[in-house]
């Protein structure tokens, strides 16, 4: 990992991609600062989508009591030590649906979007980590959920605990996943 900025920042687009880890221990009473959050979350507002029709809420849920309704959704305690949760809610009739065979392109809208946001905080020293393995049933109950809505991840932010070490990157090769035609 080359972390060159003078803050222990990444330097460039490279370094961030490096950088950026699932963060699974955070300190508990180190909030984001507002201006750093908005700056997260408007790396999420630009992100593109199906002909641009932005069919997201970005929730952050930082209120302990908010908290509290959210953690039966996700077994792991590591995430009751994070400051905020940021989930990605969609609606299903907001998004761009393809005429011929009526695919939709939520999912997808909502992954870069999350993606966007991820990589942002990393940029800024913030810690993520991509939450999929929730109960869905339960999520919907907590935030009080149509069927027309859809949550397909959320993410602790805040800043890792001194000691944290990430897990080593594990990857194929490039060799193993491109084809050259
Ligand atoms: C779609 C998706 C779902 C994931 N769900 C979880 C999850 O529920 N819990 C968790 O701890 N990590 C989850 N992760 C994080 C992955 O385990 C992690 O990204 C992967 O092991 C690579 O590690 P890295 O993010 O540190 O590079 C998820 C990641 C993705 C992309």
């Amino acid at each position: 990992m080359s972390i060159t900025h003078e803050n222990n920042l990444p330097a460039n687009f490279h370094d961030l991609v490096r950088a950026r880890c699932s963060v699974r221990s955070y300190k508990r009473d180190a909030p984001v600062p507002d201006d750093v959050l908005k700056r997260i979350l408007d790396a999420g507002r630009l992100a593109p989508s199906g002909k641009n029709l932005q069919p997201w809420t970005f929730i952050v849920a930082s209120s302990p009591e908010m908290q509290e309704k959210i953690y039966p959704c996700y077994s792991r305690d590591w995430i009751q030590g994070a400051p905020h949760l940021l989930i990605v809610k969609g609606t299903r009739s907001g998004a761009w649906h393809r005429a011929k065979d009526g695919y939709s392109s939520l999912e997808t809208d909502l992954a870069i979007a999350m993606d966007h946001m991820i990589l942002a905080a990393a940029a800024e020293g913030v810690g993520s980590c991509w939450i999929a393995a929730f109960d869905r049933d339960l999520l919907y109950q907590a935030l009080d959920l149509t069927e027309n809505e859809e949550i397909f991840a959320f993410t602790p932010l805040g800043y890792a605990t001194d000691d944290y070490q990430p897990v080593p990157k594990t990857r194929k090769t490039l060799e193993e996943i491109t084809v050259f035609l």
